[in-house]
């Protein structure tokens, strides 16, 4: 039978996955959010994962699936092919194979929160058929799909996992901004439920990406690969934010230490930095909760995470001594703030932790002004509460003038900025990216 593919959720994951499986198979996106669907619709992504022309060049007008019973199983009947999004379950009604693309954040108390996770399942479960075939790719903790999702898919549709409906698990590695290493380009890896949906998971894949696939061989072997690779990455960075923190105390520089250290062969390359965004600031936080649970207090995952959260403040309070050293006057002081996505050359602002630098600066009576080529000022107010500059061109009156400009996202705009007549006298320039030719410190 042919595969006819609904993901829900068309996010940064979703969206480029519905995108490339629409080059092959007929798929019907699914998002809760009509205003998302409607954008989808009018040839448009907002997260400027998908280019316009692309995405237009997949979409259809008309839900391209055909009913179960009417198909016909013959590999030369062409099947149609293309992205169809909705924000109506109906319209998901007919496919085979359901594949998972929502968020999974954590609460206040950085606990996981699966809200969206079992969500997402209840709308599955409730289309759900005999035969049919459920991939999460959301972040997990080992043993989400099974022991979370599978429960709410029974319950929901009344029939029993891996013997009516079967699922499985492959955690994605997009990298929002990227525009070279695109979904397509990316190893994935794959797992299914039993031997046979590992296989059929795997070929389903393997027909679309590139780069191949790597099958699991188990669903919670693919869910541990994808959390821990992301706590990897918060590590390192925690060791190199260590680093930053007590070279600052002595006065050296921390970049030009790593760069001497990344000369001997096996030295990694990582770079002091905030760890914002939803993957690698959160993910870590899924598994030493599940650690938690079954008796084991995680150490080093915790201590990097609890390093890498004070980054903000500290990046706020070495500004605030440069200023100070320079006979800077603090309360009222006018920072510009270079950037507030989380990461660059992307409109992503969830969770960045350029707000910890900026809410310690005005906790010191700063005064700060955002400027994002990216951000969309509509959303840093809604989220934060906070106005920002799209507009370079709206700082370069004379009143503009600041006391500190702080780099604080690598968007490539910001490699061509003239700081110069945006400075005072004795205006610092200080870059958390370790990017610019000239500044006063970096992080
Ligand atoms: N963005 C990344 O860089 C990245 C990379 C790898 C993995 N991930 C993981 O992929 C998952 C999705 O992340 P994302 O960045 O695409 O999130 P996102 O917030 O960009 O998109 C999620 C989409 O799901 C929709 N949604 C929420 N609940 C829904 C429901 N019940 N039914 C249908 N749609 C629903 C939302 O409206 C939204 O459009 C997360 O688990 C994340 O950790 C993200």
């Amino acid at each position: 039978m042919t595969h006819q593919i609904a993901i829900i959720g068309l996010g940064y994951v979703g969206l480029p996955l519905a995108r490339l499986m629409a080059t092959k198979f007929p798929v019907v996106g699914f998002d809760i959010h009509q205003e998302r669907i409607a954008e989808l619709n009018s040839g448009t992504d907002s997260t400027l994962e998908v280019e316009d022309k692309i995405l237009q060049a997949v979409l259809v007008k008309e839900n391209p699936f055909t009913d179960p019973a009417k198909q016909v199983n013959d590999s030369s009947v062409n099947p149609s092919k293309g992205l169809y999004c909705s924000a109506s379950v109906s319209d998901i009604a007919n496919a085979n194979v359901y594949i998972v693309t929502v968020p999974t954040p954590v609460d206040k108390n950085n606990r996981p929160d699966l809200t969206p996770l079992y969500k997402a399942s209840e709308t599955v479960g409730n289309v759900l058929k005999k035969g049919d075939i459920v991939i999460y790719e959301s972040t997990v903790y080992p043993g989400v799909t099974e022991e979370e999702c599978v429960p709410v898919l029974e319950k929901v549709s009344g029939l029993k996992f891996n013997e009516d409906f079967f699922c499985g698990y492959s955690p994605e590695r997009i990298n929002p901004g990227d525009k070279e290493k695109t979904v397509e380009k990316i190893l994935k890896v794959t797992s299914g439920s039993t031997p046979e949906i590992g296989k059929i998971v795997d070929d389903l894949y393997k027909s679309v990406i590139t780069a191949g696939t790597h099958l699991a061989p188990t669903i919670k072997v693919a869910e541990a690969s994808k959390v821990i690779e992301n706590a990897q990455r918060d590590i390192n960075i925690a060791f190199v934010n260590e680093l930053a923190k007590i070279f600052s105390l002595m006065d050296i520089d921390t970049h030009e230490v790593l760069k001497a250290a990344g000369t001997k062969w096996n030295f990694l390359p990582f770079k002091p930095g905030l760890v914002g965004g939803h993957c690698i600031g959160v993910d870590p936080f899924y598994l030493a909760q599940k650690a938690q649970e079954i008796g084991y207090y995680s150490e080093l995952i915790l201590a990097a995470r609890r390093l890498n959260d004070s980054m903000g403040p500290f990046v706020a309070s070495q500004v605030i001594k440069l200023m100070i050293k320079k006979g800077i006057q603090i309360n009222g002081a006018e920072v510009l703030m270079l950037g507030i996505t989380f990461k660059e050359n992307c409109p992503d602002i969830r969770n960045t932790k350029i707000i910890d630098v900026i809410q310690s600066l005005e906790d010191y009576g700063v005064k700060v002004t955002i400027f994002d080529p990216w951000a969309h000022p509509e959303e840093v107010q809604h989220e934060y509460g906070l106005e920002s500059i799209q507009d370079i061109n709206n700082l370069k009156s004379s009143e503009y003038k600041f006391d500190a400009i702080v780099l604080a996202v690598s968007h490539s705009e910001f490699m061509e900025i003239e700081m110069e007549p945006m400075k005072k006298e004795l205006a610092v320039v200080y870059d958390v990216k370790g990017i610019l030719p000239a500044s006063d410190s970096k992080l």
